[in-house]
């Protein structure tokens, strides 16, 4: 496998399908990995917030026998007294593995000047480990991945629609994003969607994306690296692509509701389609534990 994990198109097809089926032995018996990575140290660098990122990596580390360090960019020189550049070739000297929750010009710069391997921990461009994660629980859910369809309605211009576009094609997901013109994914990531095989359809019709669904998945509508001045403007713009159980109702019978969290009641759900019984919200942060410790097996050992 590459030494990082940046982003989606940094695996093949074969490696994804890899990590699920470790994450899947991982979640079955975890005793047979405890000591996997006895004596290894995670770097985890993070400039925003987190729950469940923050605390499945160190769980997860703890799980294979290592052990991680928090380093809040707030309170570090990194970017201010030091660069980044000489953070990552000091910081790799001692750890074994680095994990990041900063910009996405600044992860590259990180994987470029470390030694031990880099994980994208959420850039304002792409979530990785969120949608490896979640086709894990996909898989559980229904089986397989080949041949479903995920609409994705809300901001397309987000992280977790650039991981669902770099990675549904390589797992045979066909996905159908709804969001208002001017919140479309990045053209250049649809269009290395298209050209690795993925059938995408981009919409301003939430109803038309969502229609014989197999997933609906929805995130929050102010991402944590959008402006707070933003916000009032989106509330507004967004208000269409709420997802209801009266447009919920447009997807296939069994399908199901996924949110990577946190989310906020009465915005991109109603509490009744993210409490409802066809949401599985909560298995998906659990699977971030067994994803993340497939990820560090792979890219360490
Ligand atoms: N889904 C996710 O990455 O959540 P956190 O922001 O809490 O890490
Ligand atoms: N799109 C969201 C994902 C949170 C895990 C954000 O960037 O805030």
């Amino acid at each position: 496998m590459e030494k990082d994990l940046l982003d989606l198109t940094d695996l093949t097809k074969v490696e994804i399908k890899d990590i699920i089926n470790l994450a899947e032995d991982i979640k079955e018996n975890p005793q047979k990995y405890n000591s996997k990575l006895k004596g290894k140290t995670l770097l985890m660098i993070f400039e925003k917030a987190s729950l469940r990122t923050r605390i499945s990596f160190e769980v997860g580390m703890t799980q294979l026998g290592g052990h991680a360090i928090y380093y809040n960019v707030a309170t570090s020189p990194m970017g201010k007294g030091e660069s980044i550049q000489d953070t990552a070739k000091t910081a790799s000297r001692y750890v074994d593995l680095i994990m990041a929750r900063i910009k996405h010009a600044d992860i590259i710069q990180i994987a470029e000047h470390s030694r031990v391997p880099v994980i994208n921990a959420m850039t304002d461009f792409t979530h990785p480990c969120q949608i490896l994660g979640d086709f894990l629980t996909i898989k559980e859910k229904k089986g397989s991945l080949e041949g479903l369809k995920l609409a994705f309605v809300g901001d397309g211009n987000n992280n977790i629609v650039h991981s669902l576009l770099y990675g549904c094609p390589l797992v045979g997901i066909k996905l159908a994003i709804a969001t208002p013109n001017e919140y479309k994914p990045q053209s250049s990531v649809v269009e290395t969607a298209r050209a690795i095989g993925g059938e995408i359809t981009v919409t301003t019709n939430a109803l038309e994306a969502v229609k014989d669904a197999d997933i609906v998945m929805a995130d929050t509508w102010v991402s944590y690296y959008v402006p707070q001045v933003e916000k009032d403007a989106r509330l507004k713009i967004f208000k269409a692509y709420q997802v209801t159980e009266e447009l919920f109702k447009n997807a296939k019978e069994d399908a199901i509701f996924m949110h990577c969290l946190p989310a906020v009641r009465g915005m991109e759900m109603t509490k009744e389609v993210i409490d409802g019984p066809q949401s599985v919200v909560f298995d998906q942060a659990e699977n971030r534990l067994h994803i993340q410790k497939a990820i560090m097996l792979k890219l360490v050992e």
